[in-house]
């Protein structure tokens, strides 16, 4: 289904961009997947990152943000939206599909690549506690887990060292550790990525399980999806040379982002702040819980 080869030039075209969102920077891991695969799309990537982390935030918050980004997008051109962020996913997904005019992908943890893989059958996943209490998290192991063994470990505190930049520290080698040596010592072979943050502590995660672990990251498959959903609703588009630059967003200071994305998808863009008022952000009672 994938592959531009299949593309035919009387098929109708979107020229418009595709928009990206993400609480963060965590994105970017699938803005990469994206770019790979669909080299002729453009992008726009919002970072929320004056919001982050949506994973200690109440449900309502999440939607509420999620839903102002995505009218935000729409409001900027976007034919397609991907919810890059597993939190956002889990807690506004339906509501979000329901209500905006343009088809969305969101992505979710793979619990079932992770049990297809597994040969010791433990498996551990990492992600926010919002996305492990989620009824939509609690479906995909009630679907998928078969006899496998998950180990569910909530990443307090990776979010924040990703969105500082901090991949490598003494700290956070040893908040990952105490992750991880729990799942190492009941035997797990595969470590499902939850969240898109966490791609960034692959070499982390290397350096503390060597070749132990599996890791299970979903950015390829939405990548994957996204390319069928553009088909699905005629929406490719045939025409921009490839090698356009997405266009980067963040609601807050936009330096780490453009760090981040020089080291992780070697260009250096510039980052636009962009201001994306919402209800619960109007608020002047304070909103983390
Ligand atoms: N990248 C987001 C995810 O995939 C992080 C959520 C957060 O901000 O806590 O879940």
């Amino acid at each position: 289904m994938s592959g531009h080869a299949e593309f035919r030039v009387d098929a109708p075209v979107s020229t418009a961009p595709v928009g990206i969102f993400d609480s963060g920077l965590g994105g970017l891991s699938v803005l990469r997947a994206v770019r790979a695969m669909l080299p002729r799309e453009r992008l726009i990537y919002v970072a929320d990152s004056l919001h982050a982390p949506y994973g200690e935030r109440d449900d309502d918050f999440i939607v509420d943000r999620t839903m102002a980004i995505g009218e935000w997008l729409v409001g900027q051109g976007a034919k397609a939206l991907v919810v890059a962020c597993n939190t956002a996913t889990a807690q506004s997904i339906a509501l979000v599909r329901e209500r905006l005019p343009i088809p969305l992908v969101g992505v979710e943890p793979g619990v079932k690549p992770a049990a297809a893989l597994s040969k010791s059958r433990v498996v551990g996943v990492l992600a926010t506690a919002v996305t492990l209490r989620s009824a939509r998290f609690q479906s995909l192991l009630d679907r998928y887990a078969g006899d496998c063994r998950f180990i569910c470990q909530a990443g307090h505190g990776l979010v924040q060292a990703v969105e500082r930049c901090d991949t490598s520290s003494p700290a956070l080698m040893a908040l990952l550790e105490s992750y991880i040596t729990p799942m190492l010592d009941a035997n797990a072979d595969t470590l499902v990525l939850g969240c898109t943050h966490y791609p960034f502590l692959d070499r982390a995660i290397r350096e503390i399980a060597g070749e132990r672990l599996q890791i299970v990251d979903t950015s390829v498959a939405i990548a994957r999806q996204l390319d069928r959903l553009l088909d699905t609703h005629a929406l490719r588009n045939g025409t921009a040379l490839p090698d356009t630059l997405p266009r980067f967003c963040s609601t807050a200071d936009g330096e780490p982002q453009r760090q981040l994305a020089a080291s992780l998808l070697q260009f250096d863009a510039a980052v636009e702040h962009v201001d994306i008022p919402s209800r619960r952000t109007r608020l002047a009672e304070p909103d983390i819980v």
